[in-house]
């Protein structure tokens, strides 16, 4: 604030843009599928703006060796309906040190990069936040990671799909399970996030659910798995996240059979197996939105945003707010879970 003769001014600084004329992009950490749809529309989004755009390998990693290509959207074509990342990814330990940054920021320097595109989860976001504000370098983040525990988006890419896939192995497994009368114990993906388990056991029709979020203690359990059993059902099914506060699949499985109440106990571990195959339309959708909304973003001026989707429409959320309030599983669809598992 400044008064000249009485008046206040409010002077606020010009924010000096420098006009963005080549985009670079990278994924990293767990791969996801989308990701492939997310960087054809990054590229074929600068396309249409007149912006160089240059995709680089291996995540950081790439960033770091310099392992960086010009693309354009003949380069991107075919690759929108699969799985995986035709960039690959990496998780890159050098990237944490001040000189790995530095080699990374010269890399780009010398490349004429003027802003950066990061697909992945909070990890990927906080190396690209850090690399933000040390280089005032602008950097804008789109979700990509299978567990969906990212604040400032509904979704994140990959999730879908990935769920999807748990879905087709627990119809499948729950043929065989009732055919024998068995009690299968089913691990999925998400180290810190229930949502792949929560979801895929309310779609699948599961017993019961065991999240990261949430303690089941044996008790419970056992005492769910006994009225299913007395009320008439033959074979069960309860997904365990990997990350489940009662320990993985197989110790909850040998601790039940243990107990000695005569259930033949399975164990199934889906695996990598959640992190590949074609993306879902919903997923494809939302990479087609997500990657033209995170170019527009760049050129309207935005840095240390990711772009997500909320309600269908997209929103940019700071990456700070989006790896900080990271979204926890919905305590409804455990709730439903529950109420439909009875
Ligand atoms: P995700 O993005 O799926 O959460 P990771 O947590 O493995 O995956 O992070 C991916 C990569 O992001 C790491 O290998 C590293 O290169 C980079 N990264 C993560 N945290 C930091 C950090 N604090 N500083 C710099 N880079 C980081
Ligand atoms: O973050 C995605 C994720 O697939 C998690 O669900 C899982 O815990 C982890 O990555 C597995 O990582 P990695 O492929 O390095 O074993």
């Amino acid at each position: 604030m400044f008064g000249i003769l009485g008046l206040s001014v409010n002077f606020t600084l010009p924010i000096i843009m420098t006009e963005i004329k080549r985009i670079g992009v990278l994924t990293s950490g767990g791969d996801a599928p989308g990701m492939n749809a997310a960087i054809r529309a990054v590229v074929r989004a600068c396309a249409f703006n007149k912006v160089e755009s240059y995709g680089i390998y291996r995540g950081y990693q790439g960033m770091i060796e310099n392992d960086i290509v010009q693309l354009n959207p003949r380069k991107v074509g075919n690759i929108l309906h699969k799985g995986g990342t035709m960039l690959k990814s990496a998780r890159c330990l050098e990237f944490k040190t001040e000189e790995g940054m530095q080699k990374a920021y010269e890399n780009l320097m010398n490349l004429r990069i003027d802003a950066l595109v990061v697909i992945g989860g909070d990890g990927s976001f906080t190396g690209g936040l850090r690399f933000a504000e040390k280089y005032n370098f602008p950097v804008i983040g789109i979700p990509g990671t299978i567990d969906n525990d990212l604040g400032g988006t509904d979704y994140t890419l990959g999730f879908d799909t990935a769920t999807n896939t748990v879905i087709d192995a627990v119809d499948k497994i729950r043929d065989t399970a009732l055919s024998h009368n068995r009690l299968f114990f089913v691990e999925v993906m998400g180290r810190d996030s229930g949502f792949i388990a929560a979801s895929a056991a309310l779609a699948s029709g599961a017993k019961a659910v065991m999240v990261p979020e949430k303690k089941v203690s044996m008790k419970q359990l056992m005492a769910k798995l006994k009225e299913s059993r007395e009320s008439g059902k033959s074979s069960s099914i309860v997904v365990v996240a990997e990350g489940g506060k009662s320990g993985n699949a197989y110790e909850i499985a040998k601790e039940v059979q243990e107990k000695g109440e005569g259930y033949d106990t399975k164990v199934t571990v889906l695996g990598h197996i959640q992190r590949g195959g074609n993306p879902s339309v919903k997923d494809r959708l939302l990479a087609c939105n997500l990657g033209v909304a995170a170019v527009n973003g760049l050129l309207d001026g935005k840095s240390r945003v990711m772009c997500g989707e909320i309600n269908n429409q997209v929103v940019y959320t700071s990456i700070k707010e989006a790896i900080t309030q990271k979204l926890k599983v919905d305590n409804r669809l455990l709730e439903l879970a529950e109420i439909l598992s009875i």
